[in-house]
């Protein structure tokens, strides 16, 4: 139930002619101040329609106001104050989410529509890195709640598994490489036999033709050369799969970049019809000075394409195929460019859908002060974060609980929830550091801290022998303190929180949403007996438990676990 929905429809009834359900909707405001009660209605858009002041207006309205969820409406100056019933919308908040948690807050705005979500889409032969781990997390996030909104996300790992550079692996690997090696540490191998190709490359550039002529090979779909860069593919997926195991990452599609190398001829052949393919020096570009851009190149002087000319058969393709209503792109920051390009090239081509592509960017992360390099130098492993931030659960469960049982599997998902709540918990486009001692801290603003909240409140459902099932969602509750009432409203707007969550693609609001949560409950248990015989106690019984419901759905949008005990 949404209240503020409620108390549009019911403002309607005398304000119809002149706003709409709409217009009320978005002025209804949450006063700053509880004193205020729970929602406030301005009434100054009225003052010419009616000719009146805005005083008067509120005053009017107030006098012909009824509702079923209001208690009392107040008069202060020109706005209207509602205090909802808390017994009534208690009861109704905690039996809607209790009777259907997996499904509380579900809408079906985006039924039959489909929102394909490139993400993750690291390089193969190279290790992932932060940014993609970014990626990965952020766009499973987004398509958690746009499913939740009824909408079919379809997850693209837009593997990037084509272009020169494997042109220069393949010779890299004939000149140096070891297959025993490979096949012991295939990234690990493969991405320092392609670091040692760039450092002979100083003294020896005629081997940048070698490369130049294996990529050829390898577009013509040359024997040896496909062979090589599968046996890559394959085993740099495998390693990657390690990876969105522990994070619970799947995938619906893996076309990567080389899934279009048979799809870019169609796509030149589009640009010169329309007659936007021009030569610059021996290659083919677009040009884009309407845009205040620099021309994209489509097609390089020795033939070979690009980067941008994959994502241009991606985009038309993912049209086609399926149809989308939205099309994301869940890439670092530092393409934001190649983005602008993209859709600018596209909207060249007369393509009106391109408006709907939307690049989802992200800010850099950085671990302990550095900033995580995989080019030169330091490479820092995902896995190694992740287990290095297991490693510190581990300590903190030894620490608090000795005694649990399954402490692995719980320091697991301690850990890694730590690091993918850490990552989704501030805006996007920030640039954030992290350090691992902290964010795994099972207070303050960390995931462990929501974790711990859920696997508390379970807890106290244990202590008072309660079960669970005992709720059935057709109950009377009646909570009349300040501080289940804070709780209960923060349940309450899940719906309008998912819906800007998805408005924004933004999962930091949902990550926001499950700390304020644990927050509220944990006011509320320090100031509120929860245990203490009287006619409330079931009441605030059924409280404790919708709390673990809410928190471990958000959770769930998140893509992170909730271990009933830690
Ligand atoms: N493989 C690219 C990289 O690691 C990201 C690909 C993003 N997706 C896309 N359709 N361009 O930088």
């Amino acid at each position: 139930m949404d209240y503020k929905k409620i108390i549009t429809e019911d403002l309607s009834a005398q304000l119809s002619e002149h706003l709409s359900l709409e217009d009320i909707y978005q002025l209804l405001e949450n006063p700053k101040n509880d004193d205020h009660g729970d929602l406030a209605f301005p009434t100054f858009r009225l003052a010419k329609a009616f000719r009146k002041n805005p005083a008067e207006i509120a005053n009017d309205i107030a006098e012909n106001f009824s509702s079923d969820v209001v208690e009392k409406v107040n008069v202060v100056g020109p706005y209207l104050n509602f205090y909802l019933n808390k017994n009534i919308v208690s009861t109704q908040v905690l039996n809607d989410i209790i009777s259907s948690p997996s499904t509380y807050g579900n809408s079906n705005v985006g039924e039959g529509k489909n929102i394909p979500i490139d993400m993750s889409s690291p390089n193969i032969a190279k290790p992932m890195s932060m940014g993609h781990l970014r990626s990965t997390v952020i766009g499973n996030a987004l398509s958690n709640i746009v499913s939740k909104l009824g909408f079919e996300p379809v997850r693209i790992n837009h593997l990037g598994d084509w272009g020169t550079q494997f042109g220069r692996l393949i010779t890299a690997y004939k000149l140096w490489g070891e297959e025993e090696k490979v096949r012991a540490n295939p990234i690990k191998e493969l991405n320092e036999l392609y670091i040692h190709f760039h450092e002979v490359l100083e003294t020896q550039p005629e081997l940048e033709d070698v490369g130049r002529e294996w990529f050829k090979k390898l577009e013509d779909g040359d024997q040896e050369a496909t062979e090589l860069w599968r046996w890559f593919r394959d085993e740099s997926l495998n390693e990657f799969n390690k990876v969105y195991d522990r994070l619970g990452v799947t995938f619906d599609s893996h076309n990567g970049e080389s899934f279009y190398n048979d799809k870019m001829e169609e796509i030149v052949d589009l640009l010169e019809e329309k007659e936007l393919l021009v030569e610059d020096q021996g290659a083919q570009v677009v040009r884009l000075d309407e845009f205040d851009l620099q021309p994209a190149l489509i097609k390089k002087q020795d033939g070979a394409t690009l980067y941008i000319t994959r994502d241009l058969a991606a985009a038309l393709f993912r049209k086609r195929n399926y149809e989308f209503e939205q099309s994301l792109y869940v890439v670092g920051q530092d393409q934001i460019y190649h983005f602008t390009q993209l859709k600018a090239v596209l909207n060249k081509m007369g393509y009106e859908w391109e408006e709907d592509i939307h690049h989802i960017s992200f800010g850099l992360i950085s671990i302990d002060g550095e900033k995580m390099s995989t080019r030169r130098g330091k490479v820092v492993l995902l896995e190694e974060v992740l287990d290095e931030a297991v490693l510190r659960a581990s300590n903190q469960i030894n620490e608090k609980n000795p005694s649990l049982a399954n402490k692995e599997e719980v320091a697991e998902q301690v850990g890694v929830g730590a690091v993918v709540f850490h990552d989704l918990q501030h805006d996007r486009r920030n640039n954030f550091n992290f350090n691992l001692d902290e964010i795994v801290q099972f207070e303050g603003e960390t995931g462990p801290y929501v974790q711990y909240t859920r696997a508390r409140a379970l807890s106290i459902l244990k202590k008072a022998e309660i079960d669970p099932s005992y709720f059935d969602g057709e109950k009377e509750y009646s909570l009349t303190d300040s501080y289940s009432w804070s709780v209960v409203k923060l349940i309450q707007s899940f719906s309008s929180v998912l819906d800007r969550a998805y408005r924004e693609f933004e999962p930091s609001i949902i990550a926001k949403h499950a700390l304020s949560m644990a927050q509220a409950f944990n006011r509320f248990y320090a100031n509120v007996r929860v245990l203490d015989e009287g006619p409330e106690k079931e009441s605030r019984l059924a409280l404790v438990y919708a709390v673990a419901l809410m928190l471990e759905e958000d959770l769930r949008l998140l893509g992170v676990e909730a271990p009933d005990e830690m």
